[in-house]
């Protein structure tokens, strides 16, 4: 990326300077994934890989509540974000008032919250998931009947694939939520031997359409496992980009949508990021305490 490359070199040279660690997840552009990042990942690899890290300074090159689950899980580390208003409409369809809400209304019923919450949020809940370890969640609590918030889609995607009776929230991720399955019959109509895989934030009815359904990792570990010839990843733009320079053979077929929220973290801003130490995600060590339960149950489940 010749555009690209003096902000890599300069974003490399000054993060050994600072001793950090830059952490991104798989739907940022090339240049950041490829160019600067040392651990990429899915959300649940990034939150696994953020508490190992030795270094006490992480940029989280991803979405607000991703770097609150660094801090979460790294109180004593300093988490910067290279822009702190990339939100996510998941994160922000749901509040802590609003579960303890469904408390009341479901007394005994554990609360599972999905990943892209807030910290409040997840301080309310029981566990955590994942894209990648919401079954195995749902499945591990040993109950017939559990809350999964907040989005209605993982959760219904969730329920196909379990005896467990899944509850949810009126949440939706705005990228995934797009896609229709009347686009991908259409596509399979024009391509009869295109591969389709779908992120499970997608609506049902699109899941059914495809050949695998999976987390960003799932779908990136099906792509470089089958190396199909031609590929349609119903998720977000990025993914292909990143996945295509280590999988020559294999033809990406779009449609896919952007997240305006992942695409605010840009070169530029990560590069003042280290230079002006911003912007720093803080979150209130009480809340930060219950949160911290709440992930931490969910990897030691997991593993
Ligand atoms: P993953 O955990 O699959 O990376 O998903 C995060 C996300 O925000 C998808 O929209
Ligand atoms: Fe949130 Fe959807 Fe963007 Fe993922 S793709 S960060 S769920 S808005």
């Amino acid at each position: 990326w010749p555009f690209h490359a003096p902000y890599i070199s300069a974003i490399n040279k000054l993060k050994k300077e600072r001793g950090a660690v830059i952490l991104a997840h798989n739907y940022q552009t090339p240049e950041i994934f490829h160019g600067v990042a040392d651990i990429r990942g899915d959300s649940l690899q990034l939150a696994i890989e953020a508490a190992r890290s030795d270094a006490d300074l992480i940029i989280q090159c991803g979405v607000h509540f991703m770097a609150e689950t660094s801090k979460i899980l790294c109180p004593d580390k300093t988490v910067l974000i290279p822009d702190s208003s990339a939100g996510c409409s998941l994160a922000s369809s749901i509040t802590a008032a609003d579960v303890r809400a469904l408390r009341d209304q479901y007394p005994g019923v554990p609360i599972i919250t999905y990943v892209n919450t807030s910290a409040d949020v997840k301080a309310e809940c029981d566990i955590c998931c994942t894209s990648s370890n919401a079954v195995e969640i749902v499945e591990g609590l040993g109950v017939d009947r559990v809350l999964l918030v907040p989005d209605q889609y993982l959760a219904k995607n969730v329920a196909a694939q379990t005896d467990v009776e899944v509850l949810t929230f009126a949440g939706s991720c705005e990228v995934h939520e797009r896609f229709t399955a009347d686009e991908i019959r259409s596509y399979r109509r024009s391509m009869p031997d295109v591969q389709v895989i779908a992120h499970p934030e997608c609506p049902p009815e699109v899941v059914a359409e495809a050949d695998f359904s999976g987390s960003t990792k799932g779908m990136i570990d099906w792509v470089k496992t089958n190396n199909p010839e031609k590929v349609m990843m119903i998720t977000e733009c990025s993914m292909a980009d990143n996945v295509a320079s280590e999988t020559p053979d294999v033809n990406f077929v779009r449609p896919c949508n952007l997240c305006p929220h992942m695409k605010k973290i840009t070169l530029p801003k990560i590069l003042d990021s280290l230079l002006y130490m911003q912007e720093e995600v803080t979150v209130d060590p009480l809340v930060a305490d219950k949160a911290r339960r709440a992930v931490e149950r969910m990897i030691n489940l997991k593993s």
